[in-house]
């Protein structure tokens, strides 16, 4: 196990109807807020009026800006900077999901900061300080909502970068408010968060039996309980624990003391730059074809992983039969929730393989992962077993 520091500032509240306290809550840090948001699902499903009626009992100015879209731009981010500078305004207040909470994060980082927002997912410059904000979830995946990550698309060139700012100063959870999600978003989300704790549960790093055993409760909760959300969203005591797993998946509480992989992450963000899929679909076709490529690098730990989290029997005669027994009960899974499992699902073409790979790699000056170090020829083998 590695040397580690821990410490997450952002303050859950957590249930039914509490996204009325959002007033009561924000006032502690300011009185002229952004409010930001995505299309039009809060106003549909009546969460807009509610959040604005709360603001205003606690005397709260509101700025708006909406239309945030997912796989959120640059162009926005400078609009919300802009917005916040000329009206003093001192709190951003993201109702959405993770692209509008990283929207929201960007803005943050980019008022404080003199130079290009920008400078920050292309040239690394690490975040001092930020405006104050807060969140409101609408969809359990990315697990935003209690990290300080973002990641956004410049709009001329679709490079989708991730950088790191603030946390969020508290975040409101109430799965009653993802009852209006729509089937395929909801499935997308379950794939995320599962994806989160795959990429750190595939590892190097030894004696991390307490965070191996953590990382696979949640995969076991969520293989069990993400075809029952994604068959009725509306079943609150089901979707309040995938909510909770979703968010603990990525506050980085569970790659303490291990080194964590990311390979995949970094390639589908290639993908949803470049042809503006959504990011749970993406990791669905990418994380089994990763798999395949590298399960031989540690057959004794993906056998692990099919036996504890899918229930493979173990082939103590024969590791690497169990081993890919678990990716492809993984892609049964993914089935199971009707994701597209091939690039041919997703409408890229095969000529576009050389370019995203090279791409990911930036044309070979870095490597991707860490479980197994990728260069572009790597990633393109991978992207050919997605075909
Ligand atoms: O825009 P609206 O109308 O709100 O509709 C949204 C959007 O169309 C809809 N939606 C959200 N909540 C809803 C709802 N519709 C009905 N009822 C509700 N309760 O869902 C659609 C997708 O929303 P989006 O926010 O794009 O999805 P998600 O939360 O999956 O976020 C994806 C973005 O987050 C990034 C992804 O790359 C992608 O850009 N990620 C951010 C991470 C982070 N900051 O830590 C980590 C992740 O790995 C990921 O990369
Ligand atoms: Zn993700």
């Amino acid at each position: 196990m590695e040397n580690f520091v821990y410490q997450n500032p952002t303050k859950i509240i957590f249930g039914r109807k509490t996204q009325n306290q959002v007033g009561a809550e924000t006032a502690l840090y300011g009185k002229k807020v952004l409010l930001h948001y995505g299309g039009s699902s809060i106003k549909k499903s009546g969460l807009y009026d509610e959040v604005v009626k709360s603001l205003k009992e606690n005397n709260i100015e509101i700025y708006e800006l909406g239309g945030v879209v997912p796989n959120p731009r640059l162009s926005m981010v400078r609009e919300g900077i802009k917005l916040c500078l000329d009206n003093d305004i001192d709190f951003i207040l993201a109702v959405g999901g993770g692209s509008v909470i990283d929207s929201a994060k960007a803005i943050s980082g980019g008022v404080k900061y003199d130079g290009d927002v920008w400078d920050f997912f292309a040239k690394g410059v690490v975040c001092q300080d930020g405006l104050p904000y807060g969140t409101i979830l609408t969809l359990p995946a990315t697990g935003t909502e209690m990290n300080f990550r973002c990641v956004i698309t410049k709009d001329d060139t679709l490079e989708k970068r991730g950088a790191s700012f603030l946390n969020p100063s508290f975040s409101i959870l109430n799965a009653e408010l993802c009852a209006t999600l729509p089937k395929h978003q909801v499935a997308n989300g379950v794939v995320d968060m599962l994806a989160h704790l795959m990429e750190r549960y595939f590892t190097n790093t030894t004696n991390i039996d307490v965070t191996d055993r953590q990382i696979e409760a949640l995969m076991k909760t969520i293989v069990e309980l993400g075809p029952e959300v994604y068959q009725d969203p509306t079943n609150y005591d089901v979707y309040a624990q995938i909510m909770w797993a979703g968010t603990v998946a990525h506050n980085y509480s569970l790659c303490v003391g291990r080194e964590t992989d990311w390979a995949t992450h970094q390639i589908e963000h290639e993908l949803s730059g470049m042809y503006d899929v959504a990011h749970g679909a993406g990791l669905a076709v990418l994380f089994p074809a990763w798999m395949k490529y590298v399960y031989k690098h540690d057959v004794r730990r993906f056998a692990q992983f099919a036996t504890r989290v899918f229930n493979v029997e173990n082939d103590f005669f024969n590791q690497e039969k169990t081993a890919y027994q678990g990716i492809l009960a993984l892609e049964k899974f993914y089935k199971s929730l009707d994701m597209p499992l091939t690039l041919r699902d997703l409408d890229i073409p095969e000529s576009s393989i050389d370019e995203l790979a090279s791409n990911t790699t930036r044309n070979d000056k870095i490597t991707q992962g860490n479980f197994v170090k990728l260069q572009t020829k790597d990633i393109k083998e991978i992207l050919l077993l997605a075909r």
